[in-house]
């Protein structure tokens, strides 16, 4: 049976890319697709290593029926390149900061989520960390968008 493995990356790994992690869970059982696809997440950045999700994004996610309270940052290393099949970033200083530690041979993994929303009107999901609860709000509409376009383009990859 097939499977494909994604990790989203953010910079912190306690807002954006977590809330993706929780979306796209909820999303892939929905589609009875859990266990085809292995989702993770990270940051590029150190600073919230082993720390829970930020309490306001935990508190908008879970308005929507999203569990972040398990979750805990890590950061992003050259394994994950090894680990995974896309690296999907939330914004493009994120792009960034995975070319710098990614094998030259695996660049091809890393995309931004906002690919998957072509529809959307903003192509980076903004980093909520200094604004106020409408950013976090934003994160959630994007994510939920996007990981809708995600899994039907992982759909192929799972066929065959
Ligand atoms: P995230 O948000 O990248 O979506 O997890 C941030 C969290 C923390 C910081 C920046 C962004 N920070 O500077 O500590």
């Amino acid at each position: 049976m097939k499977t494909v493995s994604i990790c989203f990356v953010c910079l912190g790994n306690i807002c954006r890319s977590p809330t993706a992690e929780a979306v796209m869970r909820h999303q892939v059982a929905e589609a009875k697709l859990t266990e085809r696809i292995v989702i993770d997440s990270a940051g590029t950045g150190d600073w919230h290593i082993g720390q829970a999700p930020d309490e306001r994004a935990q508190r908008a996610a879970s308005q929507r029926g999203y569990d972040l309270s398990v979750l805990r940052g890590r950061q992003i290393g050259a394994i994950d390149f090894e680990r995974f099949d896309l690296l999907i970033a939330m914004d493009g200083a994120n792009v960034d900061a995975l070319h710098r530690v990614c094998p030259p041979a695996q660049r091809d993994k890393i995309r931004l989520l906002m690919e998957f929303a072509p529809a959307a009107d903003r192509r980076e999901v903004a980093d909520p960390y200094f604004g106020g609860d409408a950013g976090f709000e934003l994160v959630l509409d994007q994510c939920e968008a996007a990981c809708r376009g995600l899994i039907a383009a992982l759909r192929p990859r799972l066929t065959g």
